[in-house]
């Protein structure tokens, strides 16, 4: 099977205050704000030109988006999910944790042989954050390969969103669902937990090792690495052929709404679990990746 999705577009968190996660995520991890409306409770921020963090407070008898109201889309909760930064630039992560006091854990996920660690740290608002290294030479490569972006030098010189783990009470209608209604590719599953990892790509691939590949992974409800939790009632985007994926979803019976874009519509679906799946056309078959501000 050749999955229909192409790459990973952003994510939205749930936050109790948005201003500090304005400052959290301008400060730290030198991202770029885009929007900011205080009174809709959100802020979204630039990863690199394909990719966004979206920021949702939530305010009551308010949607954050009035487009997704239907679906009842929330901002994730306590979601783990992970950055990508050139694996030069990881030795020095730890560093810019430390100038900001923040405390940090470090989890070898490779060999000896070939080294691939993890640097784990929380944000203010309970979400579980990773930064892990890529390769850019890795023959492996996502459609959107991640590129070194303008960062302050007090800032994780992030370079790309790498993954999100989401928790499904219901595992393993989980594990036929994914692939059967929406085409995410199956690459593994762990063997001494509930943990699928899908490729967020046409094909299944190998992870780990410096890949530049995005990464959904898909738990039971369970403390994970670094004590970081599954996602709930999360908000991601993925870049996709939307036409495929909407068969699959309109034959699956779940809920959606079709989102007019220039060219071509985008999608979203509520998940039976809660989540909320954006699907994007891809911005080179459409209209222009994420604009610069001209200021
Ligand atoms: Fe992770």
């Amino acid at each position: 099977m050749v999955s229909p999705l192409l790459d990973l577009a952003g994510l939205t968190l749930e936050v109790n205050h948005l201003e500090r996660g304005i400052r959290f995520y301008t400060h730290l991890l030198g991202l770029r704000l885009l929007t900011h409306d205080a009174a809709a409770g959100v802020a979204t921020l630039a990863v690199n030109p394909y990719q966004t963090l979206t920021l949702w407070q939530p305010i009551t008898r308010q949607h954050n988006d009035a487009r997704l109201a239907p679906l009842r889309a929330r901002g994730a909760a306590h979601l783990h999910y992970a950055w990508q930064v050139l694996e030069a630039d990881f030795e020095g992560c730890a560093e810019i944790l430390n100038a900001h006091g923040l405390p940090w854990q470090r989890i070898e996920l490779g060999t000896p042989e070939r080294p691939d660690p993890g640097l784990y740290f929380f944000d203010p608002f309970g979400h579980g954050l990773e930064l892990r290294g890529i390769n850019p030479d890795d023959e492996r490569r996502t459609l959107f390969m991640p590129q070194p972006q303008p960062r302050p030098a007090y800032s994780l010189p992030v370079v790309g969103l790498r993954e999100l783990a989401l928790g499904f009470d219901d595992y393993p209608a989980m594990k036929t669902r994914l692939p059967r209604a929406y085409g995410f590719a199956f690459a593994k599953e762990q063997s001494e937990r509930d943990f699928s990892q899908f490729t967020l790509g046409p094909r299944a691939e190998e992870d780990g090792n410096g890949t530049p590949q995005r990464w959904l992974y898909a738990w039971d409800p369970q403390v994970g690495l670094a004590d970081m939790l599954g996602g709930e009632h999360a908000l991601a985007h993925f870049y996709a052929d939307v036409p495929d994926v909407r068969r699959r979803v309109v034959a699956e019976g779940l809920p959606f709404v079709d989102l007019p874009g220039d060219h071509e519509s985008g999608l979203a679906v509520r998940d039976p679990a809660g989540h909320v799946f954006v699907f994007l056309p891809s911005p080179e078959s459409s209209s222009a990746p994420i604009q610069e501000e001209s200021s």
